[in-house]
């Protein structure tokens, strides 16, 4: 058996086990699926590096150039299924006691999935918010139709209903996040380079209020040495391995 088979291995024992989970994921587990990851090569757009588009700053500085990428990135999302790695989570949670399901992600391919219990910390893609009123509408049309999209209720433009950097996230995603921590056993954090605070710490306030944390990732992260657990490689095609009953799914 390879190292990381071995890892595989003792990851299932201790998912199988537990009665209580919490999930994080990041842009890797969607990567399968074709949506690109931030800070891989394909998440470049025009030049731009998402820190330089997905800040108050760019959008209000140019809100036509911030929304043709968000645009760019609604197009190949909405081309996008879930891989079996979204599948295997959801059906995780239905052998779980109790299990939340954190993620990064703004694509819903989670819910797509059948995951029912999901903080969306970072917001969704597929809702626009007015920038004066605060109306939040559903808006699956890609291409948009304008862009800037404008409300349908006070006129003024929207924006995507997403957290971009320099925002906080809701304080109260963040204490029901907290609080999934709390309560597990055992963390799981997938496909996420660890590198955008505040997601980047909920592995270390897991880790250090004594939960089992395994992650699974293509390569190590700065945090994979203070893990219980790294298992490296694609995530649709471990976590199918990671409980009994997997099905194969096409
Ligand atoms: N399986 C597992 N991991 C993968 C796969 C895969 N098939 N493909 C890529 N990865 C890994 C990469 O090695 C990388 O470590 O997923 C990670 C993706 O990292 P990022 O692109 O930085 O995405 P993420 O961590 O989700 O970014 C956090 O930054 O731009 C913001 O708000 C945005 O939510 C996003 C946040």
């Amino acid at each position: 058996m390879s190292e990381n088979e071995e890892k595989i291995f003792e990851a299932k024992e201790i998912i199988e086990s537990c009665a209580s989970l919490t999930v994080l994921t990041g842009a890797g587990i969607s990567a399968e699926s074709g949506v690109p990851t931030f800070r891989g090569k394909d998440g470049l757009w025009r030049n731009f590096r998402s820190e330089q588009l997905a800040t108050p700053d760019a959008f209000w500085d140019n809100p036509k150039l911030v929304w043709e990428w968000y645009d760019w990135r609604r197009s190949a999302i909405k081309e996008a299924r879930p891989n079996p790695g979204h599948f295997a989570l959801a059906e995780l949670e239905g052998q779980k006691r109790n299990m939340t399901l954190i993620t990064q992600n703004i694509d819903g391919l989670h819910q797509m999935a059948g995951s029912k219990k999901i903080l969306e910390i970072h917001g969704n893609i597929w809702q626009v918010r007015c920038t004066k009123c605060g109306d939040i509408k559903q808006n699956h049309r890609v291409p948009l139709e304008e862009t800037p999209p404008r409300c349908e209720l006070c006129g003024e433009i929207g924006r995507p209903n997403v957290v971009w950097f320099g925002e906080i996230i809701p304080m109260e995603v963040i204490d029901r996040s907290l609080k999934a921590i709390e309560e597990c056993d055992v963390m799981l954090i997938i496909g996420t380079s660890g590198v955008v605070e505040p997601a980047a710490s909920l592995g270390l306030v897991a880790k250090q209020t004594g939960k089992k944390v395994i992650e699974i990732n293509l390569e190590s992260t700065t945090n994979s040495p203070l893990f219980d657990l790294t298992l490296l490689g694609r995530s649709g095609e471990i976590l199918p391995l990671l409980y009994t009953s997997h099905k194969v799914y096409s």
